[in-house]
């Protein structure tokens, strides 16, 4: 099989990772993605590591059954979580992108010194973003965050509302986040709240997410391999392990139009 015309596979906990695999879209419009959100499980951010393991090297398993040539780990809680398993099992049969590296390749070539992150609690308890920024500039500041009530809260549609700039003001005037110069968004739904976060720092805080910076990765590992797609694509296929109506209307939020979703019984 010709691996140019192989799909993408882009994975996550939920339907959060559609920002991400909306952005490797309008960036690379000839490739097929096949997305598997695993509803099942989700929320991710407060499960243990192991456990986020597990159902990543499940997932992995799927997508190489598809034959995709390259897998975006999309969750940033399952990137800090299970990358280095995933490398460990599979870096031999594809190619791997998560979200943490391109985020943190970002930062540094901004050159911003005091750093903060808001992610899920099992991102900031792996502390990857500090480490990783650390190696690469030894006495950045990072001043890391849980910021668990935001996921649900943009899931449930709570945005640019009272509720969320309550919200907003308890974690972001949180001491722990004063005096930064770049605020980074480790989570796949907080692009969603983007502009309002900018609003909130009155545009004196850069922030970064981990979308268009992931799609530009993706773009880079296909075009060193040699294999951006030739042929036309056949449609892109989006996989839950588990379907309610409520979380196919909630695509619209996170891909920008409602898709269909189909059930996948990986766990049965
Ligand atoms: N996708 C998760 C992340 O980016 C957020 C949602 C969850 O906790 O599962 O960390």
């Amino acid at each position: 099989m010709d691996t140019r015309n192989s799909p993408i596979g882009i994975f996550d906990s939920g339907i959060g990772g559609l920002t991400v695999a909306n952005a490797v879209v309008r960036l690379l419009p000839q490739e097929q993605i096949i997305y598997f959100g695993d509803t099942a499980h989700m929320p991710y951010g407060d499960k243990s590591a192991d456990a986020i393991r597990y159902y990543s090297l499940r997932i992995a398993k799927f997508l190489l059954e598809q034959k995709c040539k390259l897998i975006v780990v999309a969750c940033n809680s399952a990137s800090s979580a299970a990358y280095e398993v995933l490398l460990d099992f599979f870096e031999h049969r594809t190619l791997f992108v998560n979200v943490v590296d391109p985020l943190v390749e970002e930062v540094v070539r901004s050159g911003h010194q005091h750093v903060g992150v808001i992610a899920t609690k099992t991102t900031v308890n792996s502390g990857i973003y500090a480490s990783r920024l650390r190696d690469k500039v030894p006495g950045m500041q990072v001043h890391s965050l849980a910021t668990p009530l935001l996921a649900p809260m943009i899931e449930e549609g709570f945005v640019h509302d009272a509720i969320s700039r309550s919200v907003l003001d308890t974690y972001l005037g949180d001491p722990r986040l004063e005096g930064i110069e770049a605020l980074l968004l480790a989570c796949t739904h907080y692009p969603l709240i983007r502009k309002e976060i900018e609003t909130w720092y009155d545009q004196k805080v850069r922030i970064l997410d981990s979308t268009d910076v992931v799609a530009h990765a993706v773009k880079k590992r296909l075009e060193e391999a040699d294999i951006l797609r030739t042929d036309p694509a056949p449609p892109h296929r989006f996989y839950v392990s588990d379907y309610t109506p409520s979380f196919e209307a909630t695509t619209r939020q996170f891909y920008g139009q409602e898709i269909h979703l189909e059930h996948l019984g990986l766990w049965n």
